[in-house]
């Protein structure tokens, strides 16, 4: 099973102390790991982090299934999830999507080979008044359109190179 290193496990510990219990500071716990390990959850982490809380391996895996932002596949430096729920289907997310899969060459799902972009259909994304959304890694872009879509993919290409 893996297990947090020295300097790992003392920021966990420090996030924990603004808890009343361990448990409360799961999700803190869960993001914790994932920018540890490149974004994403490997096999074995909720388990340790199922003991480090003192809960059931069920609960911490609810948790991660019941939320997009967990993965429990790599995912790419840049991790694109557009909303396609009504709202945002009705301002163009349809659309958006389908312009990244164009200008990415992916399907929702998939991971662009050199690991740079991976793009997800996701559901709502607790913004529908600024639809269309798409969220990249922990930043959300609100009424995104293709221009702005188009340099961010550049952008991250440029530093990339
Ligand atoms: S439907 Fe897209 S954010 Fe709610």
């Amino acid at each position: 099973m893996p297990e947090f290193n020295a300097k790992t496990l003392k920021e966990a510990d420090a996030l924990c102390e603004r808890y009343a219990e361990k448990l409360h500071a799961l999700l803190p716990l869960l993001h914790l790991v994932q920018r540890e390990n490149g974004g994403w959850l490997p096999p074995g982490w909720d388990a340790y982090i199922a003991e480090y809380c003192e809960t059931t391996l069920n609960h911490v895996r609810g948790v991660i299934t019941f939320y997009n932002m967990y993965h429990t596949e790599p995912v790419g430096k840049y991790h694109l999830m557009v909303c396609t729920c009504v709202p945002c289907g009705l301002c163009g997310g349809d659309g958006v999507l389908e312009h990244l899969e164009q200008r990415l060459g992916l399907r929702p799902g998939q991971t662009s080979p050199d690991g740079l972009f991976s793009l997800e259909e996701v559901q709502c994304l607790a913004a529908c008044d600024k639809a269309p959304l798409v969220q990249v890694n922990e930043e959300v872009y609100e009424r995104v359109g293709p221009d702005q879509l188009d340099k961010l993919i550049d952008d991250a290409r440029k530093k990339s190179a």
